[in-house]
């Protein structure tokens, strides 16, 4: 069979975020570019503008939802730069067979140092007491009430044993000595996919993990299945003491629940880099809570691990846009 040669047509692309100036002038080599970011006020006009004709898309933390999916009639290809694609109307792109790309891969180990600073932060109150040094409270030796909670040799439970949840595995396992359990949709294949956690991590039912555990950490993708997972049941289920870690997506969370656990329940403290709405509201009680330690959506944002992020879904949008396969294509399904 003759291989396809690629396809060179100028195409017209809409950046609706900001990407680093070299990979912008990759897309821009090669085809006809507008930048405009619908979070910015004065761009929201030239975005609607841009989608009414663009082909292909790149950007990343904006909902692209049905609604504005009707007016990207030309729409062939979105190339998001995150691995989460919770933002994409998945149906609506299924239906018109615009092909969604992402960023597996290239972020998994930066945002497990995410979710593991929160796990020492957390149990060892390292913000709470930094302020207590930054403020002047540091006048005489700490005593008991500011004393943490050891992290080796804890039981860690991760909810999700994806990449990500298995490379948090490895901290704990590998670097702490902590007994790791983990739940999955489906099954994982430890011996191939992680065979340096072979005997370290123990496959869990949810209801066994988040009561055996005394550091949970989510780390699942949101879908229809996943959101508001973690309620009132599940918090009520943890060990007293326990700490809870959300390293995925706010909404998988019931706040109020994790809220009332914190302050009524058993609940030691909870590290949080997502929420249901980001950034986070003026008002949340999340914000200033003494036991919460809360991050901005940092996962993945170290300087590599970003640009690592914008480089592989600019490729993607390149390759998907000249007819060949993408480094990563989500699969949405009908
Ligand atoms: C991701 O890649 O999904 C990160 O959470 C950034 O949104």
């Amino acid at each position: 069979m003759p291989i396809p040669t690629a396809d060179t047509t100028r195409r017209k692309v809409l950046v609706f975020r900001e990407l680093p100036p070299d990979q912008l002038a990759r897309l821009q080599a090669l085809h006809d570019v507008t930048v405009a970011n619908p979070r910015v006020p004065e761009q929201v006009a030239a975005f609607h503008a841009a989608l009414a004709t663009a082909e292909g898309m790149i950007g990343s933390s904006f909902k692209v939802d049905a609604a504005l999916l009707a007016g990207a009639p030309h729409l062939k290809v979105i190339s998001s730069v995150s691995v989460g694609v919770d933002n994409y109307a998945l149906p609506a792109l299924a239906e018109r067979g615009v092909v969604l790309c992402h960023t597996p891969g290239v972020l998994t180990e930066t945002t497990a140092d995410t979710i593991f600073a929160l796990i020492m932060a957390s149990s060892r109150r390292l913000v709470e007491l930094s302020n207590h040094v930054r403020e002047g409270r540091w006048t005489r030796n700490i005593d008991t009430d500011l004393f943490g909670w050891d992290v080796h040799g804890k039981t860690l439970g991760i909810l999700g044993f994806g990449r990500i949840g298995q490379a948090v595995a490895r901290r704990a396992a590998l670097g702490f000595g902590m007994p790791v359990l983990y739940h999955n949709r489906r099954e994982v294949n430890v011996a191939q996919d992680a065979p340096e956690l072979v005997g370290k991590v123990t496959s869990a039912a949810m209801d066994d993990l988040l009561q055996l555990a005394d550091i949970i950490a989510v780390v699942l993708p949101l879908s229809d299945e996943t959101r508001g997972l973690m309620g009132a049941r599940e918090f009520a289920l943890m060990k007293p003491g326990a700490i809870f870690v959300n390293g995925a997506r706010g909404a998988i969370v019931q706040e109020p629940a994790l809220l009332d656990a914190l302050n009524h329940g058993g609940l030691r403290a909870a590290g949080l880099d997502v929420f249901a709405t980001e950034p986070l509201p003026q008002d949340s009680a999340l914000r200033t809570h003494p036991k919460v330690t809360a991050l901005p959506h940092i996962g993945s944002a170290t300087h590599e691990t970003r640009y690592a992020m914008a480089q592989m879904a600019t490729s993607n949008l390149l390759l998907a846009l000249s007819g060949k396969q993408a480094l990563a294509v989500f699969p949405v399904h009908k």
